[in-house]
């Protein structure tokens, strides 16, 4: 396939744990976009968000997607808020990206968030929420978006 491949769906969707396996396997190259604004900004996600604002991060986070898809071949693990913020501003889906959206059940999703130290790098799921309203929030509030942008639907376990 000649197009980039990128992971789309909630936090503890699996968008990382996949996105390394297909890089490996299909011997293409993985851009981890919450990991590529870290190194790049000297800062972690949360920091981004505490020190600039989430429309801050919303912009680094979608001007480094547009960089990493002119790469035909990229795999990109996004993060949960990539598409939906897209849609919700009125952007258009690139038409050279395959977006594969990674859909378990979500209580696997807060199974795995429920690590405490998974949380703290998560600001808007962080320790002080209730975990399984905010995901499940979440998921009533982005689900569509995710849908409207997915060329294939995995419901992983
Ligand atoms: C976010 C998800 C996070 C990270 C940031 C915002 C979100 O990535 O980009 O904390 O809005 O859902 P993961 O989906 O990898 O947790």
């Amino acid at each position: 396939m000649n197009k980039a491949i990128a992971l789309i769906g909630l936090s503890g969707c699996g968008k990382t744990t996949y996105a390394k396996v297909l890089s490996e396997k299909l011997d293409r190259p993985l851009y981890d976009l919450d990991a590529l604004i870290e190194s790049k900004n000297y800062l972690s996600v949360r920091e981004i968000f505490e020190q600039f604002g989430e429309a801050h991060f919303r912009k680094l986070e979608w001007e480094l997607f547009l960089e990493c898809i002119q790469d035909n071949n990229a795999i990109i693990a996004t993060g949960g808020g990539l598409v939906p913020h897209a849609v919700m501003c009125g952007y258009k889906k690139p038409l050279n990206v395959f977006f594969v959206y990674l859909s378990p059940p979500l209580e696997e999703i807060i199974r795995r968030l429920e690590n405490p130290v998974d949380r703290l790098q998560r600001p808007l799921l962080d320790n002080s929420v209730d975990l399984s309203q905010k995901v499940t929030l979440l998921h009533q509030a982005r689900s569509k978006a995710y849908l409207a942008w997915a060329d294939e639907i995995i419901e992983t376990f």
